[in-house]
């Protein structure tokens, strides 16, 4: 939520925040800015709407060379996800003082700003937008007055503020500099040669520069042409030492693709494939996550895992669940962040908690984690950012970062990639554990399905175009409804949300078995049932359920294996797989429900890369 960049150095600014602010629009898109110093002032150019209303406007003004505009080197850019005060012109960010001494651009949200607005309000402050930024802002000038420097009036102003912050400052006095500081929300430093950097994201940083320094918790960075300075929240200096960042791909370029989504669907073969030859080259070797600091007692005797996660990453953990269930035999539980908030955490020392976040900064998750961890219980994080609070907090973590940045906000690539992490972890812990022979022979054979998924999501793949031609005859339904049973239950529910997010079409979905208990009602020929049917233990039934819904004159589309001649009789749509185990089935069903969301989406003219109201990360609870 909310993206932040910032430059200074010699070469043209627009250019350069406009690069950056492409690379963090995953963050938000309701509205963006910039603030750069010109003459003896502080300029101010921002906008409702995506980015490429900006550059309209910069356009329009002429701003985009500095030699024509009167720029110095000196910036900081924003793109916003709108949490206080609605995405309009007024609370676009940069955020400036009265006097127009000092701009913020900032990420994350401020919990006590009604309180510090009414502090400010009756020292005579007249606030202009409905946002929490400007309490920061109006703050900082307010100290400002009465501080020795600029570094002072930012550790007084914190010192008032509770929630979370990644602040970029400029201040008019100080031309030269931009001043930086976090509390639970990413800030990454970029050194350059004469140049310097500050973003949400070292993938952005990194465009530019490859050494970055990740500013932490309660961390200031003052930023000069030449130098960066930290600083603690009182003041004095602390050393912090530069990394060296491998470049990855560009994850701006779309490689061909129409959009991002459609890229990031079809990386799934490569992506699953890139983490097993990491951790498990061969079906015959055990599992390489040695790199785990857990003590070897602990994993044999786990006692319970408790799953933490909202979203899709919720749904990875469902599919968790019954892989450590089935394989590990430990008990599992899976909680929505956002409601663990609200129950007693039952955990002993010998729990393992896991919070699985893409971003690595959804609010929820971060509060449930946190809340877990007050009881002793040991952590472990997957999540696709190194720079996340989320990896800050796990000493313990599964990086997936080798799926690549996940630019589209539907999350895909890095479902998959959370599915593959827990399986390896499931047959990790149980390779610590001594399982009887029969789970001993079960996990062998799980590893050679692993083995095998690669092979099989990419023949999945490529059927893109028949799954098109079968679903978009039914782009103009009213409402559709998902079923599956067992591990292809959290499939249903992951369909049924990106159906919705991509094409606002009202979805849901529920395991097979709880149609007959009321959702049966909603169903007429308006109202598609998608059922998720694969060989194994669940398949009579979910079959049953299925034509239950048939004689309710409901339009009926399977996901099945090919050569299912029993599906092909009852459906009128079947998307088909390859032949899979039920086990390591989710990762192929998936695959057409994916598409399905996809192409109904396109069909209907959606943004399908950014849906509206959403943003990539949520760091609000
Ligand atoms: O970054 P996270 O994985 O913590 O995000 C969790 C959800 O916000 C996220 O999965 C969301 O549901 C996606 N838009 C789903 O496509």
């Amino acid at each position: 939520m909310c993206g932040i960049v910032g430059y200074i150095g010699k070469k043209e600014i627009i250019p350069i925040l406009m690069e950056g602010l492409h690379s963090l629009e995953y963050r938000g898109y309701d509205s963006s800015g910039i603030a750069l110093h010109k003459g003896n002032s502080l300029n101010v150019i921002k906008s409702a709407g995506k980015i490429s209303i900006l550059e309209e406007i910069l356009k329009k003004k002429g701003s985009h060379s500095n030699g024509k505009n009167g720029y110095t080197h000196c910036g900081i850019g924003h793109t916003r996800w709108a949490t206080h005060g609605e995405p309009n012109d007024i609370n676009a960010h940069p955020h400036s003082d009265t006097d127009e001494k000092i701009a913020v651009v900032h990420n994350g949200i401020i919990r006590n700003y009604q309180e510090v607005r009414e502090k400010l309000v009756k020292a005579g402050i007249k606030f202009l937008s409905t946002t929490d930024t400007e309490v920061i802002v109006q703050l900082i000038a307010f100290h400002l007055k009465n501080s020795n420097s600029v570094l002072e009036s930012i550790c007084k102003s914190v010192n008032e503020l509770d929630g979370s912050y990644a602040l970029a400052i400029l201040f008019k006095d100080e031309p030269q500099k931009i001043y930086g500081i976090r509390k639970e929300s990413p800030l990454v430093i970029g050194i350059g040669e004469k140049e310097n950097y500050i973003a949400s994201d070292s993938a952005t940083v990194s465009r530019f520069v490859d050494k970055i320094i990740r500013l932490g918790d309660n961390e200031i960075v003052e930023i000069s042409l030449e130098k960066t300075i930290f600083y603690d929240l009182v003041g004095n200096k602390i050393i912090k030492n530069p990394q060296i960042v491998i470049k990855t791909k560009d994850f701006l370029d779309k490689r061909g693709y129409k959009h991002y989504l459609a890229k990031e669907i079809n990386e799934q073969a490569e992506v699953i494939s890139n983490l097993l030859s990491d951790y498990l080259p061969s079906a015959e070797k055990t599992v390489n996550f040695d790199f785990l600091k857990f003590d070897k007692e602990f994993l044999k005797n786990i006692d319970r895992i408790l799953i933490l996660a909202c979203g899709t990453a919720w749904h990875a953990g469902l599919v968790g669940k019954y892989v450590f269930e089935n394989t590990a035999s430990i008990p599992t539980e899976v909680q929505l962040a956002s409601e663990f908030l609200n129950l007693k955490p039952l955990l002993t020392k010998n729990s393992l908690v896991i919070g699985i976040s893409q971003s690595g900064e959804t609010a929820d998750t971060l509060a449930a984690v946190k809340k877990a961890l007050s009881t002793g219980a040991a952590f472990l994080g997957i999540t696709n950012k190194p720079d996340s609070a989320l990896a800050d907090l796990a000493k313990d973590k599964l990086l997936i970062s080798k799926a690549g940045t996940e630019v589209s906000v539907a999350a895909t690539k890095t479902f998959t990639a959370q599915m593959t992490m827990l399986y390896l972890l499931a047959i990790f812990i149980s390779e610590h554990r001594i399982p009887s022979l029969e789970l001993g022979k079960e996990i062998n054979m799980l590893k050679h399905e692993l083995r095998m998924i690669p092979r099989l999501v990419d023949q999945t793949l490529t059927r893109a175009e028949y799954y098109q031609e079968q679903v978009i005859k039914y782009a103009d339904k009213r409402d559709f409804v998902f079923i599956g049973r067992g591990i292809n239950f959290p499939i249903a529910l992951e369909a049924a949300l990106k159906l919705k997010e991509l094409s606002y079409i009202h979805a849901s979905g529920y395991a097979s078995g709880e149609m007959k208990h009321g959702p049966i009602a909603v169903l007429d020929p308006n109202v598609p049932v998608v059922s998720i049917i694969v060989p194994g233990e669940t398949y009579d039934r979910v079959l049953q359920n299925s034509l239950e819904a048939k004689s309710r004159s409901a339009p009926m589309i399977a996901v099945a294996v090919d050569g299912d001649k029993k599906v092909d009789s009852v459906f009128d749509t079947v998307l088909h797989i390859p032949s899979v185990s039920e086990i390591a089935s989710p990762f192929l069903t998936v695959i057409p429900l994916q598409f399905l969301a996809y192409y109904i989406a396109e069909h209907l003219g959606r943004d399908v890369d950014q849906p509206r109201n959403l943003a990539k990360s949520v760091t609000v609870e």
